[in-house]
């Protein structure tokens, strides 16, 4: 894959991911959801959900913008963060809860997994990997059934403004059938992203309609709530 259009610099990118067992939880998946459904997970960074659902027999579609780059880079970058990522949740502890995780050590060893999980399967199966920036992704309408978006939207509100978060739902809806879901409604401090109500709203404005669930996972403290977005007529 070429470079020359990468969209964002990989040192500005934060390239982790999380597991499939993580991604069953986040999402309350069943079954069912998994096996009969066509999923996007958007941006999928270094997520081993996309590896492990298609070796069960789903069909997982990953994009996110890292994957412009190769996937040693990708494997490097994935490494640093984690250290990057661990050491400060190490400084700030009691932002997590320990249950899911019960110490950072078998945080650190389930992320790497995530990540090796994640790297052998873009060897093996790249055409399943889809280098896509957005507000914009390069699939057809209604593609996939159900897509999912984990740590991104609303997480990042200090660097994603209003109107990014409205073009991204717009287009996450272009290529989904029936719904998307999001995860989790909260920033990076904890607290209840302050465009959640705008974004509340927009949904209302197209015509959408809404759940908020809560989640069977919470790792970040508050991070415990997903957003269905269900399309028009659905
Ligand atoms: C914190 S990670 C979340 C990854 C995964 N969903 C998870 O829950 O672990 C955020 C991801 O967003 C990707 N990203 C950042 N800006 C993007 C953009 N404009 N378009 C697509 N992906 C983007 C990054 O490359 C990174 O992999």
């Amino acid at each position: 894959m070429s470079n020359t259009n990468v969209g964002l610099d990989l040192e500005r990118i934060i390239f982790i991911g999380r597991t499939f067992e993580e991604y069953s939880d986040i999402f309350n998946l069943t079954k069912e959801d998994l096996m009969d459904k066509k999923i996007l997970d958007c941006p999928s960074g270094a997520c081993s959900f996309t590896a492990i659902a298609n070796q069960l027999g789903g069909d997982v579609t990953a994009a996110d913008i890292a994957y412009y780059h190769p996937v040693q880079s990708l494997k490097e970058k994935g490494l640093q963060d984690l250290e990057h990522g661990i050491a400060h949740i190490e400084k700030v502890k009691q932002n997590y809860k320990w249950d899911y995780f019960k110490s950072s050590d078998e945080l650190h060893a389930t992320r790497s997994k995530a990540l090796l999980d994640f790297t052998t399967d873009m060897i093996a199966n790249p055409q399943r990997y889809v280098a896509a920036t957005l507000p914009q992704l390069p699939f057809a309408d209604k593609q996939f059934d159900v897509t999912l978006s984990a740590h991104f939207l609303f997480m990042y509100a200090d660097r994603l403004d209003l109107g990014f978060h409205k073009a991204t739902l717009a287009e996450l809806m272009r290529v989904t059938r029936s719904e998307i879901r999001i995860f989790p409604l909260v920033d990076q401090t904890s607290e209840r992203s302050e465009f959640v109500d705008e974004v509340l709203s927009y949904i209302q404005e197209m015509g959408w309609s809404y759940e908020v669930q809560a989640t069977r996972y919470e790792f970040q403290r508050n991070a415990n709530q997903m957003l269905i977005i269900q399309a028009a007529g659905v």
